[in-house]
């Protein structure tokens, strides 16, 4: 790769701000036997505006149809001339094994973003919790990484959970980071049956013994947690158990809530049976179709093979985001796309469900 081409003055630089970009991948290291982190910069002379904590969407050439895929951005903004995701190859993972074997320096992504909710500035606090596991990490790492370049006397507590301490992610990475951050206290726990001979932290799974031990003050700090959801719900139901105020728990799912019941879709989208059927139009490819009760417009769209790109199909990444041209859909999201967004009349595909006849630019 060519030094001199990757090197620009700062004032030579225009913000990253489209929604569709080209990352050129920088390097791709082994972290674990199961993940990876990819680096890339713009292939123009840009510089990364984000959110610590937000992800992006990228487009995977798998096969014939390429497959999008959602990742945290693990670099913190404060190093705004790359960015990183740090990915898990879970077994059987078509999308993320195809990096781990393909995707090297020199090569070019497409990548949608930056999006998301779940970050500090988003949601301040005076002091923090950070609580995660596994690959869950990421957004907490990108936060910790910005505030230790940006605002090192902020008061973090810093939980990491893993099932071996060969999976605990960025750990010498955060002792470093808490030599520079006076207040970032650090908790390290590993499932107790898997752990080493010599691993000298915490043994065992959160609970509600081990979690004031690591972080005494916790009903006074500002939660943010990620990881698998059944982690997820075991530490909400902790903390509120606990007398937390909830307002301050945030969460950030890497797998979209299980979709209610195609019966109970199509009684509230009015779509039951012996009501009418809606039509959906999708105006660019001139088709029009009947939409089966339930259905959303991404599995309409589908079904009669207009393509729509989709990722998370959960409503979190907004990947799927359509103009609606007229009728009206239930979406229900999960934070994929912005309020200023749904005025100018978009939709999330993947979430939403006519409610009578609608048009789609798609
Ligand atoms: C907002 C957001 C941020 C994310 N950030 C990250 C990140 O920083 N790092 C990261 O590694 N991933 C992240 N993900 C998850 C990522 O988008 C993929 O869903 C995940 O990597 C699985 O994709 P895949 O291509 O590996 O597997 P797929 O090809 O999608 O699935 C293959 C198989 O694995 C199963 N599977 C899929 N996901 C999981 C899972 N999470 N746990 C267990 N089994 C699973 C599927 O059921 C299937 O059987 C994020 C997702 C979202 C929505
Ligand atoms: S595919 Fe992610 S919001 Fe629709």
């Amino acid at each position: 790769m060519e030094m001199s081409r990757s090197f620009h003055h700062f004032d030579e630089l225009h913000p990253w701000r489209d929604r569709q970009h080209m990352l050129e991948c920088i390097s791709a290291v082994a972290e674990t036997a199961d993940v990876m982190t990819f680096t890339f910069r713009s292939d123009k002379p840009a510089w990364f505006r984000y959110l610590p904590g937000q992800f992006v969407t990228l487009e995977l050439p798998v096969g014939e149809e390429p497959v999008m895929r959602t990742y945290t951005l693990s670099s913190s903004p404060s190093r705004p001339l790359s960015v990183a995701v740090t990915v898990k190859a879970q077994p059987g993972s078509i999308g993320t094994r195809w990096m781990f074997d393909n995707l090297k320096p020199g090569m070019a992504l497409k990548a949608l973003g930056p999006l998301g909710d779940f970050s500090f500035v988003r949601h301040p606090g005076e002091k923090y919790l950070f609580i995660s596991a596994g690959s869950g990490i990421t957004p907490m790492m990108s936060m910790a990484r910005w505030m230790a370049d940006c605002a090192p006397e902020t008061d973090v507590t810093f939980i990491s959970c893993a099932r071996r301490p060969d999976d605990l992610l960025f750990k010498s990475e955060l002792e470093v980071l808490a030599r520079q951050m006076p207040r970032l206290n650090l908790g390290f726990l590993v499932e107790g049956h898997e752990a080493r001979h010599g691993w000298h932290g915490l043994r065992g799974r959160i609970d509600a013994t081990k979690l004031p031990l690591l972080a005494p003050d916790f009903l006074e700090r500002t939660v943010f947690c990620c990881g698998p959801e059944p982690f997820m719900r075991g530490v909400r139901e902790m903390l509120k158990a606990a007398g937390l105020d909830m307002a301050r728990y945030h969460q950030e799912s890497f797998q979209p809530a299980a979709a209610p019941a195609a019966e109970e879709l199509a009684v509230r989208a009015g779509l039951a049976a012996g009501t009418e059927a809606a039509k959906v139009s999708f105006t660019m490819s001139g088709k029009e179709v009947t939409a089966v009760a339930g259905q959303t417009i991404l599995q309409t769209a589908r079904a009669s093979g207009v393509r729509i790109g989709a990722a998370c199909e959960g409503g979190i990444c907004g990947t799927c985001r359509v103009m609606k041209i007229s009728g009206d859909v239930e979406m229900n999201h999960n934070g994929g796309i912005l309020d200023d967004e749904i005025e100018e009349g978009y939709i999330l595909a993947c979430c939403s469900r006519p409610l009578g006849d609608v048009q789609i630019e798609a």
